[in-house]
């Protein structure tokens, strides 16, 4: 894994598709001293990400390309990633799949945060899964990630108890609150 080398932190992209809470909660993390990581690239495949508005609020480039020729797309984005200095992506929301060509020149140096704890639940839906499944208990996972999908090393996990009032929608919530405190703990994890 990359390690911290002197006090610079390490260029990191957030690749998004939507809301960008975690993007937005990662960019406050990268902010304090003891961050490893500075947030330099917003990537997303859509230009209706709300989470873009972030790029503005905050002062990071942003990079929209859809995703319709993958491959296009990704050489793009490679290509930047190089000329930015980029050396640790976080996929945040992200909701396309990156081929693993991609995968293995970032190879070790991506990661993921999955709304379910791992392996249970990959892929979408999981809090309503979680529901009909009557599971006592749901969560979050962040994870390195490999060419299988929400298969990589799991690097943090957090717990939350399912209630008998829960919907799928509280229960998102509830897990989302987590994830905001898993994300940053999971990357301090990786680079100390
Ligand atoms: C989060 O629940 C994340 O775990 C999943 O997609 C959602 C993104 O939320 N992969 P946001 O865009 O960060 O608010």
């Amino acid at each position: 894994m990359v390690k911290l080398t002197g006090l610079k932190k390490i260029k990191t992209a957030v690749f998004i598709s939507g809301t960008g809470s975690n993007l937005k909660n990662l960019i406050k993390f990268s902010k304090i001293k003891k961050s490893p990581i500075s947030i330099d690239l917003i990537f997303s495949n859509t230009a209706k990400a709300k989470g873009l508005r972030f790029s503005n609020q905050f002062n990071i480039k942003k990079y929209v390309s859809s995703f319709n020729n993958p491959k296009i797309a990704e050489a793009k984005i490679l290509n930047l990633l190089s000329k930015e200095n980029i050396k640790f992506i976080c996929l945040a929301g992200f909701m396309k799949i990156l081929s693993k060509n991609f995968i293995k020149k970032f190879n070790g140096k991506i990661v993921n945060i999955h709304p379910s704890l791992l392996p249970k639940y990959k892929g979408l839906n999981t809090h309503i899964k979680a529901m009909q499944n009557k599971d006592e208990e749901a969560g979050c996972t962040v994870h390195f990630v490999e060419a299988k999908l929400d298969s990589g090393k799991i690097i943090l996990q957090k717990k939350v108890k399912i209630l008998s009032k829960d919907t799928p929608i509280s229960l998102a919530k509830k897990v989302l609150r987590q994830e905001h405190k898993l994300y940053p703990l999971a990357i301090k994890k990786i680079f100390n």
